[in-house]
């Protein structure tokens, strides 16, 4: 994996050559934006959604853009062709760059720091896709602009690692006693047979992998509903699922201890994690 070619301020690199200062605003303040950006066969999934994302928490935390979209593909593009595997995870951030001093308020002329790295894209294995995984809640106590795709993620790493904690696969994060989402991922609840999703605002990350999964279900007339979600409708849901760019779809289970309706993925988690895989098969041979 080291060995692998990154991107940092200019320059292509191997990735254990890279370097950055200590006074790096990133390190110091995690004052910075990023993306995960799935690739199949080579090819980025929903690149322009990402890119667009980026612009969006770049302009909520006031960092110019660096780069234009078509510098970002290219970068990116180059990234991915030298990889020796060919699904991958494309990891980009900017940073506030590095001062000569810490500072909070930000550094006037100060240069971002850019740096793009890929890793091979880790799937879930078939056993586990099939059993579904386990989930625990807490409350969610982050700052109230999750919308923001940033760095400074400390509070999403304990909630994740309050899971893992219980041989668990992700912290589901309440807040005002409804469901918001996971400590890396969208959830989404199916009661009834109506598909349920919480609404993009400033509470959640507007997940690209949350749009997909809302257009497949428009597109397979699936009923659907975005809105609030009480904890209790959490509780007594046939289905939860998480959904991200390198999780997809992936059916919840066990929820603090107790099975998720039958305990085994539901009928539409499956239908859902179907429709996803075609369609991905589908943009990736259109291009
Ligand atoms: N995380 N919510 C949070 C808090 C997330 O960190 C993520 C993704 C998502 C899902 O977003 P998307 O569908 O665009 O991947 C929702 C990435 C994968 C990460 O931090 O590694």
């Amino acid at each position: 994996m080291t060995d692998t070619l990154c991107y940092l301020d200019g320059d292509y690199l191997p990735l254990a050559a890279a370097r950055i200062s200590p006074l790096d605003r990133g390190f110091l303040f995690g004052d910075g934006a990023y993306e995960v950006i799935p690739v199949y066969s080579r090819r980025p999934f929903r690149i322009g959604e990402h890119l667009a994302r980026l612009q969006y928490t770049l302009d909520g935390i006031r960092l110019p853009n660096p780069h234009t979209a078509a510098e970002w593909r290219e970068r990116v593009e180059r990234i991915v062709a030298a990889a020796p595997f060919a699904d991958q995870s494309v990891y980009l951030q900017v940073t506030r760059g590095a001062d000569d001093k810490r500072d909070h308020a930000f550094p006037p002329g100060v240069p971002p720091t850019v740096f793009i790295f890929t890793a091979p894209l880790t799937t879930t294995p078939d056993s586990v896709r099939a059993a579904g995984v386990a989930a625990v809640t807490a409350l969610d106590n982050r700052w109230l602009r999750c919308d923001l795709k940033v760095v400074a993620l400390l509070a999403n790493v304990l909630a994740r690692q309050h899971a893992v904690d219980q041989g668990c696969a992700e912290t589901i994060l309440l807040r005002d006693g409804f469901m918001i989402e996971g400590a890396a991922s969208n959830i989404f609840v199916v009661k009834d047979g109506v598909l349920l999703a919480p609404p993009k605002d400033h509470r959640m990350l507007p997940g690209i992998t949350y749009d997909v999964v809302l257009e497949l279900a428009a597109g397979h007339g699936v009923p659907h509903q975005v809105r609030e979600i009480p904890e209790a409708e959490l509780r007594a849901a046939d289905e939860v699922w998480m959904t991200s760019s390198t999780k997809e779809v992936l059916a919840i289970t066990t929820l603090d201890g107790r099975p998720v309706g039958g305990g085994v993925p539901g009928p539409l988690a499956q239908r859902m994690h179907g429709w996803y895989q075609r369609f991905k098969d589908e943009v990736m041979r259109r291009g």
